[in-house]
């Protein structure tokens, strides 16, 4: 079993949509139920909200649903429960390097981040910054797929 955890700030743009992408490709290949897929942020703003109605919709455009997904935020544990955790961009992956250096996690989850360049945050731009960060994330998670299927 291996699981992967997305982390962006605000858990609502960026993150719940890799979640979503990541799923619909395990499920096309019939891996849904062995790989664990979640998400986080490192802030804490939108906890318990749905994911903003652009990644929504940008998703269901792609034939996703990212309804039922609600924002949390990430904790000391996630490094305990995942095995992967994917930063969206550098100061997502310098706050969960102070979170798990706090952690003092026996078993440390995999940190790094997801893409070699920063997911950009789409929240206070206009609707292209989210058919760019799909675009990153889709491709991204085409790659991720690949290496997910050789460790299954
Ligand atoms: P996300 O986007 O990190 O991709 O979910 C953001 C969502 C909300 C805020 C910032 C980024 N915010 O400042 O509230």
């Amino acid at each position: 079993m291996t699981s992967v955890l997305f982390v962006c700030l605000g858990n609502i743009c960026r993150s719940p949509l890799a979640e979503g992408i990541l799923r619909a490709k395990l499920a096309r290949v019939g891996l849904d139920t062995r790989i664990g897929v979640d998400s986080a942020g490192t802030g804490n703003w939108h906890v318990g909200k749905a994911p903003d109605p652009r990644s929504v919709a940008i998703a269901a455009q792609n034939g996703i649903d990212l309804a039922g997904l609600r924002a949390r935020q990430v904790n000391v544990d996630d490094f305990q429960k995942f095995d992967l955790v994917l930063a969206m961009d550098g100061d997502n992956l310098a706050d969960l390097e102070t979170l798990r250096t706090r952690s003092g996690a026996d078993r440390a989850a995999a940190l790094r981040r997801f893409l070699p360049e920063d997911v950009p945050d789409p929240y206070f731009g206009g609707p292209d910054g989210f058919q760019t960060v799909f675009d990153m994330l889709d491709a991204g998670c085409g790659r991720l797929l690949r290496t997910l299927t050789q460790d299954v």
